[in-house]
Order: structure tokens, then C-alpha cells, then sequence
């Protein structure tokens, strides 16, 4: 099949959170399957062009009131055939993805990214590419499925296409003012068709839920709770009323950059045969974080986006703060790294410099992200909602035991033999669970390390992934 890609993130080029490993590992498990699988994403500014190759085109972007030009960089990774949209005003004069801190947006985001999902349908033209597939991701390419049914298809293009987007995370929808509705590429006529207005404002994925071919959320559980007010976020009716569209594929995770046995960025590779070196990775972190050097001492890890959807209230709210709890009254350590809101970094650091047993590093470090996977015994991800989540199998890989909620991908994918669950979102049940898993480890061992062993064992390969996503992208749509 050709496969054509839309994403504003695509690992190792330009990452915010899951979504950019996601859609790369699921890229590559496709091309190599045997799929021709294009990749079209800006060329942000944080990204060295001089490993691509420049393809001198001008395409045209059709934008609202006005044409937009770009050029466009190709390079070849991983099997992938990886497309770079050039605009140097939308992408490649600025240094971060959404915006310019982790914490913070660009305000013509609905335009960057109208021109992003426009800009990738043009190229296909452009290339005289018509895909079996186009499989477009969360709320930056969420015109795309409407862009196809509004505009291409009426004349003649992509007649034979299915489209499919990925609901990554429902919790960003690209909701904008609705005076942005002039800089998104639809004549005021087909406005109203595209299902973009919300009230007031226009939200990007609601367009995309009623206009795509298929919406796959990113795990089979995640597929229900979407359809739920809670997790549906204003838009649980219009998922419900395409429910015979909605189906969950659980995402994979990159099996050769997340392994423990030829890790390159940890200090001692280890093997499900051989976890002794485990210990060194431990050692090395906690000597890196400034704690005192213990192997017997249970060691926490966190690695997350300091957002609300992590469980940073409860963690971390002064007064009931879970975290808190954890340092002052139980026999552990924790090593946490991150960064998003500005009040979870502080009281991040306060904790540093308050409790000996807490070391944090605020910040982004894919190489400390690994060490803390192997370092770590515990992982703790008290999400109030996980779509997927990666770290929870990153952590099983690494036979760092994760403590996670009963959501979404973490309750697809961990089970009572390898890691521990926290009963619902509250400061209360996340400190039970620590405690609990502290116990075990002091009182405990060979449960423990039959845990690991079981953990590691697990199978979290795209592969099985990969072909469901086959499997979707030929089942017949009538
Ligand atoms: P989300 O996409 O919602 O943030 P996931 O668990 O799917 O959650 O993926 C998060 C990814 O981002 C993981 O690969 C994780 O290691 C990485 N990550 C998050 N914060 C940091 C950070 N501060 N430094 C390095 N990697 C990070
Ligand atoms: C989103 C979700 C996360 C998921 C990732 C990749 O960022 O928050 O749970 O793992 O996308 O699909």
C-alpha cells in the first residue's frame, strides 16, 4: 500500500511528548512491512535541513484569503520517506513545535498547522502521489479529513483513499477563536460542512471526528472512555455518533532505541537473563541526581510533561501534595524529570532543595530519560487520563515496575504481574499504591523480581500493531 503520513511530530526530528515516537515507530513498522510509507511535517526551525535534500519546488498552499508558498526538503530515515514543508515565517524562523516554551503557544497556531495539513495534500498532488491511505494525527492535522471530503474529492482527487486519523491525546483539540476561520483554507461556503465551528469558536478535531473514514484512538480502552463526558472533552456525543468508526489499536514502542540489552545512552546494558547490572544504571542515577548512593533503597522514577493530565494536582498541590507524602514519611527515592507548568517546576525544586531522598532535574534529556528507565525500580505515572503512554512500556522493557491508574493505555497494557495500579486520580490512593510497592520491595524480594522478570518479558513490539493498522486501513468503509 502507499501510505501517506501527516504529523506535526515525527522522532527523532522534532518531539514534544508520545505522539512524535509514536507516529515514527509506526511508520517504520509499516515500511517495513513492505509499505510505501510517505511522511509529510514542517521543517521547523530546530531542524538541520543540510541531511536533506532540497527538492526546488515552490507549492502553492491554498490559505484562506491568500495563497502561501513553501518549498520542500526530503530525506530518507528508517525506510521512511520523510517530507519537510519549508515555510521560513510559519516554521522555519522559530525554534519550538507549538510554541516557544514547552508551557506556551504561538497564536497563529490554527494557521501553522491549517497550512501544514493543506500544505501535505498539495505535495501528494504535487508528487502525482495517490495514497491507499492517509492517516493524519490528533488536533495539527485534524483539517485534513474535511480539506479531503470539501475540496479534493469534489474534483476527483483521493476518490479511492481512506482516511484515517489517529486520536492521540482528546485533550488538545486546536480549539481557536472563530475569527481565526478565515486563515484555515475554506471558502465561507464550506465552512459550515466541515463541522469546525464550536459554539463560538472553531476546534480542529471536531472536524476531523465527523469527516474522517476512520478514527483510531491509541488504545482499545481509550476508545471507550472518549465516549464518555469525562474523557470526551465536550465532544463524547460526536464520537458516539460515529461509534461504528471508532476502534482502539494499542501503540507499540521502538524496540531497538528502548533497549536495555544495547542501550547506548545508559552506563550498563542488562538482559532478562542478567539484570545484575541493572544495579550500576541505579547507582549512576542516583549519583547524577545528587542522592546518596544506595543499591537497597526503592528508587522512583518519573520522566512527564508537568501538565494537569499527568496527575501533577494531586502529586504536587501544596497542602495534600502526594509527592509530599512520599519523600517526608516513606523509606525511598525519587528521581524526577520534566517540565511544563510553571508552579509544578517550583515546588519541583523546592522539594530538591527541601528532602535529601528527592533529586530532580527540570528540563528535557532523552539521555536521562533512558537512565532513569534503567535506573529506577518504580515508575510512577498517576495519570488522570492516558491515551496510551509510552514510559509505563518503556519501564516493563527496562524491569523498572510502573505504578500507574486504572486508565486508558496504562490499563491496556499493565497488569497485577508486572506493576501496580493506583485506584483513581487522588493524592490518597496514589500514596497507598507507593507505599504498597515500597513494601513489597523491602518485605517482599522474589515477588519483586518475578515482577521484573514477567515485565521484561512482555512483547510491546509495533509489530502486532502495525498489522492491525493494515488490517483497518483495508476494511471496507460501507
Ligand atoms: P505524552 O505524549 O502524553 O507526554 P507518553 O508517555 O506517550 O506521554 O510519551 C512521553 C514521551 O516523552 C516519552 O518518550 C518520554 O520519555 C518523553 N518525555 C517526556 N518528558 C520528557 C523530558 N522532560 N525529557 C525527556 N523525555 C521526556
Ligand atoms: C499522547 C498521549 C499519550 C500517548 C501518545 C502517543 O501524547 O498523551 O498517552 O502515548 O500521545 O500516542
Amino acid at each position: 500500500m502507499k501510505i501517506l503520513f501527516i504529523s506535526s511530530e515525527y522522532h527523532p526530528l522534532a518531539k514534544a511528548g508520545g505522539l512524535a515516537d509514536a507516529v515514527s515507530a509506526l511508520s517504520q513498522a509499516l515500511a517495513a512491512r513492505g509499505h510505501d510509507v510517505y511522511m509529510v511535517m514542517p521543517r521547523y526551525g530546530s531542524i538541520d535541513r543540510s541531511q536533506a535534500q532540497d527538492m526546488h519546488m515552490s507549492l502553492g498552499v491554498p490559505l484562506g484569503y491568500r495563497e502561501e508558498w513553501c518549498g520542500v526538503y526530503r530525506l530518507e530515515h528508517n525506510g521512511v520517506h520523510v517530507y519537510m514543508l519549508e515555510h521560513m515565517d510559519l516554521f522555519g524562523a522559530r525554534g519550538g513545535v507549538y510554541g516557544p516554551t514547552p508551557a506556551s503557544a504561538f497564536d497563529d497556531n490554527a494557521r501553522r498547522f491549517a497550512f501544514l495539513s493543506r500544505g501535505a495534500l498539495q505535495l501528494s498532488l504535487a508528487l502525482g502521489l495517490q495514497p491507499d491511505v492517509i492517516h493524519a494525527h490528533d488536533w495539527p492535522t485534524a483539517l485534513v479529513p474535511s480539506f479531503v471530503n470539501l475540496i479534493y474529492r469534489p474534483s476527483g482527487h483521493f476518490q479511492h483513499t481512506r482516511i484515517v486519523f489517529s486520536i492521540h491525546n482528546f485533550g488538545y483539540q486546536g480549539i481557536f477563536a472563530g475569527h481565526d476561520a478565515g486563515d484555515i483554507g475554506f471558502d465561507p461556503s464550506q465552512l459550515s460542512a466541515s463541522d469546525v465551528y464550536s459554539g463560538d469558536d472553531i476546534n480542529f478535531m471536531k472536524s476531523a471526528v465527523h469527516h474522517s473514514d476512520w478514527l483510531v484512538a491509541v488504545s482499545p480502552r481509550y476508545a471507550t472512555e472518549i465516549q464518555q463526558p469525562r474523557f470526551g472533552f465536550g465532544l463524547h456525543r460526536d464520537i458516539q455518533s460515529r461509534a461504528p468508526r471508532v476502534t482502539g489499536i494499542v501503540n507499540g514502542i521502538d524496540t531497538d532505541e528502548w533497549n536495555p540489552a544495547t542501550d547506548a545512552l545508559i552506563p550498563a546494558t542488562f538482559a532478562p537473563g542478567n539484570r545484575l547490572p541493572k544495579t550500576e544504571n541505579k547507582l549512576a542515577l542516583q549519583r547524577e541526581m545528587g542522592l546518596q548512593e544506595d543499591p537497597d533503597i526503592p528508587l522512583i522514577g518519573m520522566v512527564t510533561r508537568l501538565v494537569e493530565q499527568k496527575g501533577i494536582d494531586p502529586l504536587f498541590t501544596p497542602g495534600t501534595a502526594a509527592m509530599e507524602r512520599i519523600v517526608s514519611s516513606l523509606p525511598v527515592q525519587v528521581a524526577l524529570l520534566g517540565s511544563g507548568a510553571a508552579w509544578v517546576e517550583r515546588e519541583v525544586a523546592r522539594y530538591g532543595r527541601t528532602y535529601p531522598n528527592f533529586g530532580a532535574t527540570v528540563g528535557y534529556s532523552n539521555r536521562l530519560a533512558h537512565l532513569i528507565e534503567a535506573g529506577a525500580d518504580f515508575f510512577l505515572m498517576p495519570s488522570v487520563y492516558e491515551p496510551c503512554g509510552l514510559n509505563q512500556m518503556y519501564s516493563m522493557r527496562y524491569a523498572t515496575l510502573p505504578i500507574v491508574t486504572r486508565t486508558g493505555g496504562l490499563a491496556d497494557t499493565v497488569d497485577a504481574d508486572t506493576g501496580f495500579f493506583i485506584e483513581d486520580s487522588e493524592a490518597d490512593a496514589i500514596v497507598a499504591a507507593v507505599t504498597h510497592a515500597v513494601e513489597l520491595f523491602t518485605g517482599s524480594r522474589a515477588r519483586i523480581e518475578r515482577m521484573r522478570d514477567a515485565a521484561m518479558q512482555r512483547d510491546f513490539s509495533w509489530d502486532r500493531s502495525a498489522r492491525a493498522y493494515e488490517d483497518l486501513y483495508r476494511r471496507p468503509v460501507d
